[in-house]
């Protein structure tokens, strides 16, 4: 560890898991919340379900054409916080979100601004694949007809293809577009829902353990194009899975207790944590 990380963890890093269990104080992030060239922008981002607070004060960028994974134990607000991103917690009774995040400098939490146009700028990807109880074609099509993207059935076929060969699924399924989503393999099926979400053009990707359900085979080929989206996408991930973090992201950010505990270039987070917390959990000590 260099000296000045030294420091820092003797600063902030003296609270210890057990302490903030019990409500301990915690001082704040470590490491550097911003990126050049942010694609979304996270100020003091707060959300409580009803009395419980699940993130406090959290502020980080999601950086333009980068993965940054979101890591902590079960629990700790992960998937609290990528909800935040696309307004999916409006969904939820009795969840509030307080603080600033802007896409491209837009407010998302402007009164005025309506969440459906919004979640297709920032797509999301669940633990579970879910594809519509619809055909192959339908699946990738749906969003682009409710959204009005395509102006005729050649524009709409050629929208299909395109999104599915960018999820790198166009040569398993090409000749059976008509059949249902729901047969394909539980690999093919995450990379249909992916296709669909590329469908209605989004810039950011939000993904909440999107290889948890899959076999390594399959987790590999979602993890390659991960890598591949990057070059057109922003995207966000959730995952439990230290080694899918390291391969996947360039940068990570470490959640403890609803606490934004320390953020960093992945390697750097992984091979030299900042904060004694962050270490704790990638040694594998807790979580
Ligand atoms: N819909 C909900 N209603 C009430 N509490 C919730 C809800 N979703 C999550 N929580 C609570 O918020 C905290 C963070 O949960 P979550 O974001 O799912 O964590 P993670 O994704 O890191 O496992 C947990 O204590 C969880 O029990
Ligand atoms: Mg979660």
């Amino acid at each position: 560890m260099n000296a000045i990380a030294s420091e820092i963890v003797r600063d902030t890093g003296a609270v210890s898991a057990a302490d903030l269990a019990k409500g301990g104080h915690f001082s704040g992030t470590i490491g550097d919340i911003t990126t050049p060239n942010p694609r979304m922008v996270c100020r003091e981002v707060n959300v409580w379900y009803g009395d419980k607070h699940a993130i406090k004060d959290v502020s980080l960028d999601i950086g333009n054409h980068q993965v940054v994974a979101m890591i902590g134990p079960s629990g700790c607000g992960k998937s609290t916080f990528l909800r935040c991103l696309n307004r999916m917690n409006d969904t939820i009774d009795g969840c509030r979100v307080r603080g600033s995040i802007t896409l491209d400098g837009q407010e998302i939490y402007d009164k005025g601004l309506d969440p459906v146009p919004l979640r297709a700028q920032v797509g999301m990807v669940f633990q579970k694949p879910n594809p519509f109880p619809k055909s192959i074609y339908e699946n990738v099509a749906y969003g682009a007809r409710i959204h009005g993207l395509t102006n005729s059935k050649a524009e709409l076929d050629a929208l299909v293809e395109t999104s599915l060969r960018k999820a790198g699924l166009w040569n398993e399924v090409k000749d059976r577009l008509d059949q249902p989503g729901t047969g394909l393999s539980g690999g093919q099926q995450q990379r249909l829902c992916i296709a669909r979400t590329i469908a209605v053009s989004p810039e950011v990707i939000l993904m909440d353990e999107p290889c948890s359900a899959l076999d390594p085979i399959a987790t590999a080929i979602i993890e390659e194009l991960i890598d591949e989206l990057r070059e057109q996408y922003s995207i966000a991930i959730v995952t439990h899975s230290m080694q899918q973090a390291a391969r996947v992201s360039q940068r990570t950010a470490y959640f403890h207790l609803g606490d934004l505990v320390e953020v960093g270039e992945t390697t750097q987070v992984f091979t030299n944590p900042r904060h004694k917390l962050t270490e704790d959990y990638i040694t594998g000590r807790f979580g």
